[in-house]
This record gives C-alpha cells, structure tokens and sequence, in this order.
C-alpha cells in the first residue's frame, strides 16, 4: 500500500482555513533527498502565499503544500548526490517552485540544504533558513555591509530583525533598530546600538547620515527611510515593490520589467531626489549560504530568537499568531 503523510495544504488562493491531509510522501529525482521533517517555521510569506499576493512573481499549482523552511533528517538520497547521505541532520529552505514544509516528508534539492548547524535543536535549526538567507543576502550580495557602516534595521524584533541585528554586529556595523516597547529589551540583549521606540518617535526625526537601511516594512516606513540616507547610500526593501534594476537583475520577462518600473515610479523619483538607490530582494534558496549561517551559528556568533513552538496539529493558529505581526523573534512548528 502507498504511504502516505499528513501536510498542510490549500485547495485555492484566499483560503483562510487551512487543511491538514493525508497525501503522498513525494518521490525524488537523482538530484533529489527525502527528508523527514522534525520542524518547520513560519514566515509572513506562507499566508501571503496564501492569499495569492505572490502572483506576480510566482504562481503555484493547487492543491498546494504551505511552509518555505524546515529542519529534518536525510531518509533517502537521489542517484546523483554526493554530499549527504540517509541519517545526516539538515535544514533548508527548497526553491520556491517546491515549497511545502509544512509535511512530515520533502523532497529537496541538494543545492538548497545544508548541514543543520550542530549546537542547535531541530526546532531552532527550522527558525533559520528563510530569515537567514535573506538578511545574508540583502548584507553580502546588495549591500557589502562593512565595518562602522551606519545601518538602520526595520522591525529589530521579528523574525528578520532579530537575525539581522546579530548578523549585522557580527560584521561590525553600528546598528540601529525600531521596536515598541515589548520589543525593546530583547533588540538591545542582541546588541542594536540605537533604539528608537517606533509607537513614540519617528525614526527620520532622530536618524541622519545612514549609509544603508534594510526595510522590513515598507510604505510610508519606506518612504520615510530615504530621508535619513547620506548620498550614495543603499536601501534594500524586503516588503515593498520590486523596481526595474530587480526585474533586469533577476532575468523577469522584459514586460514584468515594465510592469515593475511603473509600481515602483515613485521610488525611482525619490532614488533621484536624495541620490541614493532603491533595492528590491526576493531572497533565494542556497545550501551554500546556509553552510556559511552554519559556521557563524557554532561559533556562536548568532543564535535564533523563538518566540513560540507550536504543535503540527495547530498550524492553523501559529498562521494566525504570525499574521497578527506581533511575534517577537520566530514561531516554529514541532512537526516530529
Ligand atoms: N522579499 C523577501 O524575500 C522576504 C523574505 C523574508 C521576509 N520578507 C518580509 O519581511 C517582512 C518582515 O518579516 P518578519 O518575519 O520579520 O515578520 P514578523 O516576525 O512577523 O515581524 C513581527 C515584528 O515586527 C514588529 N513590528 C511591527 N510593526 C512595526 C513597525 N511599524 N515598526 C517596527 N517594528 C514593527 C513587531 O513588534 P511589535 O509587536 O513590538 O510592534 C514584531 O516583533 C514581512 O513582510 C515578510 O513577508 C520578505
């Protein structure tokens, strides 16, 4: 008889109530391993997935398996991988055509996992991989963020936040960081050097002469952020609208480019006005990355923030607990 596993899917965009089934365990192709996943985490972008807000840069098939990051261990191995075997501990973050975490079982490919980080539980390892890889790469790949760089960190207290304000010291940068009252103390154990309490000030009253901000909010918050720039400063926007440098970047058919430069219009007038670029990141997966997190979580270097770990059974709710935006660091889903 076929085997099957229980996962959480979705039968249509703008299905609030999620559904857990019994499917297939999925097969592999030889660049391929079968991981039984222990954890998984959840990220904002699940219930934008949800709600069919992605679809401009990516359409999925129904019914689809939610969850875009996981920790797990290796049960099987494609005919053409060399680097792990059956019993190796790993975490990851699949490509987004292949996403769904949120199951007992994943096939993967190899390229986008990496040995789980060895001082880490199954549960923290699974709060890493989505939130990890893109602060890596809005740090190394867009902005080269160095030493004494002045960087203003968005949100300091949530899944990103508190990744980045770790990351962002590790370098050396001198960091600065919104947070409400609840998020104070927690963004200033990780090491932020300006705090700026978001419900009471506005940031662009107290901040000037940043070289980078990293925006997690976007909007007005974005808006607001050129102002505190110095010329030839660097924004990397993680939640607001890609712009035509990302639609070329990223090889998008040359009519989404388009559509990119003309939703992104006014950002481009306001890259002009303060003299500064606007950066838009959709992050990637990548089991080399993930190796290089690795190394900076065992040497204790950076350590990921749980705010909650909740039961499979309760996606439903952990979904509803991150939609209300109020999470301080991850919420993660014990799966086995
Ligand atoms: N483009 C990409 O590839 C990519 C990748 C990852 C994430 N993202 C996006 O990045 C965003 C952040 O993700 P996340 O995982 O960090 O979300 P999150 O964990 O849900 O963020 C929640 C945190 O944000 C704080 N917060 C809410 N409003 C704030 C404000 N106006 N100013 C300062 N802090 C505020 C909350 O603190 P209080 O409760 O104290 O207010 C809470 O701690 C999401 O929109 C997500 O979709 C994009």
């Amino acid at each position: 008889m076929e085997k099957k596993m229980k996962a959480v899917l979705i039968h249509k965009y703008g299905q609030k109530n999620i559904e857990m089934k019994n499917v297939s365990i999925p097969d592999i192709s030889n660049d391929d391993v079968l991981v039984e996943i222990h954890a998984a985490s959840i990220n904002p972008v699940d219930f934008k997935i949800r709600d069919g807000k992605l679809r401009p840069l990516i359409n999925y098939k129904m019914p689809l398996i939610l969850g875009n990051d996981f920790s797990g261990t290796v049960i099987k191995a494609g005919k053409n991988i060399t680097k792990f075997k059956a019993g190796d501990p790993v975490y990851g973050r699949p490509r987004k055509s292949r996403i769904g975490t949120f199951a007992e079982y994943i096939a993967v490919h190899e390229d986008d996992i990496a040995l789980k980080p060895a001082n880490l539980t199954f549960e923290e390892a699974a709060a890493v991989p989505l939130v990890g890889l893109t602060t890596f790469q809005a740090f190394h790949d867009i902005l080269n963020l160095q030493p004494e760089d002045k960087i203003l960190i968005q949100a300091g207290s949530g899944g990103i936040g508190t990744f980045a304000i770790q990351l962002a010291k590790e370098i050396g940068a001198y960091v600065a960081t919104t947070a409400s009252n609840a998020g104070k103390d927690l963004v200033e154990r990780l090491g932020a050097d300006k705090v700026i309490n978001y419900r009471e000030e506005n940031f662009e009253e107290k901040l000037a002469d940043y070289d980078y901000v990293y925006d997690t909010l976007g909007g007005d918050a974005l808006v607001q952020s050129f102002k505190i720039l110095k010329p030839g400063g660097k924004i990397v926007s993680i939640s607001d609208v890609p712009n035509a440098r990302f639609g070329k970047e990223n090889n998008y058919p040359f009519w989404k480019t388009i559509a990119f430069r003309l939703i992104s219009r006014k950002l481009t007038k306001l890259e002009k006005q303060y003299q500064v670029q606007y950066n838009f990141l959709f992050m990637k997966p990548s089991g080399e990355q993930l190796n290089k997190i690795r190394e900076l979580i065992e040497a204790e270097k950076i350590k990921p923030l749980i705010d909650q770990i909740i039961p499979f059974e309760d996606t439903q709710k952990a979904m509803e607990y991150s939609e209300s935006g109020r999470a301080k660091g991850k919420i993660v889903i014990k799966i086995k």
